[in-house]
């Protein structure tokens, strides 16, 4: 089964439940998910109004129109 999500975050949400603080994934790209490795700099270049979809090892292309 496969599932197609639309996010549009571009950075992980910090949250600091204790001293340390802990940064989730919400650009949904990460291999640690729910945790950020930093794998959402590569949507630093995405244009705005563009719909892409990444594939497992990374590589993204621009979803078809519906
Ligand atoms: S927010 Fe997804 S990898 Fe950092």
């Amino acid at each position: 089964m496969a599932r197609l999500v639309k996010l549009n975050a571009t950075g992980p949400v910090k949250v600091e439940p204790s001293d340390k603080p802990i940064f989730v994934c919400a650009c949904g790209l990460s291999k640690k998910f729910p945790f950020c490795d930093g794998t959402h700099k590569t949507c630093r270049d995405e244009a705005e109004g563009q719909t892409l979809v990444y594939d497992e090892n990374g590589q993204r292309r621009e979803a078809p129109r519906a």
